[in-house]
């Protein structure tokens, strides 16, 4: 205990500026608790001051009473009011962080992207149904017959040999994976009839080895026409057609001789256009031809009265050239990064 410690104005003062001061410090509510308990609680130096109220003598203790009373008071107000400013502060503060911008724009949440040869297949199916043709699917897993036979390639015709064909077993079923979207031609002419106007996109098989330029799983779009009276000129125009509202413009097309045992003349369809990453230049795109009378004759159609077209073309070759694709092995890898370079198309 200080030595007899009294009760003065400077004491007061004093005391209640030091209050003043540590109220006015506090920073937050938490603060402001121990300023308040420090200057106005029970050890508080007001509080000592108001102990003393009790020895004092009879005549002074009206007017030390009001001293001491007042200052308290003071004190009691000065919390009061420093307390409301810190809680609105901290409500105020509270409301900014948890504030929700409801016109801001939502964070975009990646569902994927559906795949460029998805699309491009799409694209390349919808050119044909402008024209009015339909399209048709057929089925991955192939009977021999429509593969091959019925296409005019029998059993030991050497172009059998050409496509490296995946055979499923047992053998004797003779059920394989198609090695091309030719068959579709075969079952389009059996379901449908004449005159046929139809396209088939779809996967195909083969063992080649996976490459910059090939992968043993790929896609073609099939075509056949079929009607009284279609020419070598037919097909060429409307590959022409193709070929500029998938590529572009400026595309142009050549057919070379070629030799294909379903159609009779056979060509080589090749595409060029300026725009080539690797500068103009003609790239094989697809095969072509004549329908064979043979094949029209395997579905019970007279090749006298009807003639017609057929074509397939590789859809990943056609996305490498059209949009500068070097190495097919992105097509397969199902990185979401590659298809994302081609647009979130849904
Ligand atoms: C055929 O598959 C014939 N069915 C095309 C045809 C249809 C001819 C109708 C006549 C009438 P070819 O084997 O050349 O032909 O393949 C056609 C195209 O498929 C090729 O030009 C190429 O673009 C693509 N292609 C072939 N093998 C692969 C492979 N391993 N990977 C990627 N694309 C391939
Ligand atoms: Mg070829």
């Amino acid at each position: 205990m200080p030595a007899s410690p009294e009760i003065t104005e400077a004491a007061v003062e004093s005391a209640v500026d030091a209050a003043l001061t540590a109220l006015a410090a506090a920073s937050d509510t938490a603060a402001l608790k121990a300023a308040k308990s420090a200057h106005a609680g029970e050890a508080s130096p007001l509080a000592a001051l108001n102990a003393l109220l009790r020895d004092v003598p009879a005549d002074q203790k009206a007017a030390l009473g009001k001293l001491v009373g007042q200052a308290r008071a003071r004190v009691g107000q000065a919390v009061a009011a420093r307390e409301a400013e810190l809680v609105a502060a901290e409500e105020a503060q509270a409301l900014a962080a948890e504030a929700i911008d409801v016109t801001a724009i939502a964070p975009l949440r990646l569902a994927g992207a559906r795949h460029p040869l998805t699309t491009l297949m799409e694209q390349m199916s919808d050119i044909f149904i402008a024209m009015g043709w339909e399209v048709a699917e057929g089925p991955e897993l192939e009977n021999e017959w429509f593969n091959f036979d019925a296409l005019n390639m029998d059993a030991d015709h050497p172009a059998r040999g050409t496509q490296d064909t995946f055979f499923v077993e047992p053998e004797d079923r003779h059920l394989l994976l198609r090695t091309q979207t030719s068959p579709v031609q075969v079952r389009s002419l059996l379901d449908r009839g004449v005159p046929l106007y139809v396209v088939s996109p779809g996967r195909v098989f083969r063992k080649d080895e996976l490459d910059a330029t090939h992968t043993p799983v790929f896609h073609q779009l099939e075509g056949i026409a079929i009607d009284k009276g279609l020419t070598m000129a037919h097909l060429r125009g409307t590959l022409e057609h193709l070929a500029r509202a998938v590529i572009g413009e400026g595309a142009r097309i050549r057919l070379r001789p070629n030799y294909f045992p379903f159609t009779e003349p056979s060509a080589e369809l090749d595409v060029w256009h300026p725009t080539f990453k690797d500068g103009p230049r003609w790239i094989e795109w697809g095969g072509c031809g004549m329908v064979n009378p043979n094949v029209l004759r395997a579905a019970g159609i007279d090749p006298e009265v009807y003639q017609g077209f057929a074509f397939g073309m590789g859809i990943e070759r056609t996305l490498m050239f059209r949009n500068g694709v070097s190495d097919m092995r992105d097509m397969v890898e199902g990185d979401v990064r590659f298809s994302q370079q081609f647009g979130m198309v849904v």
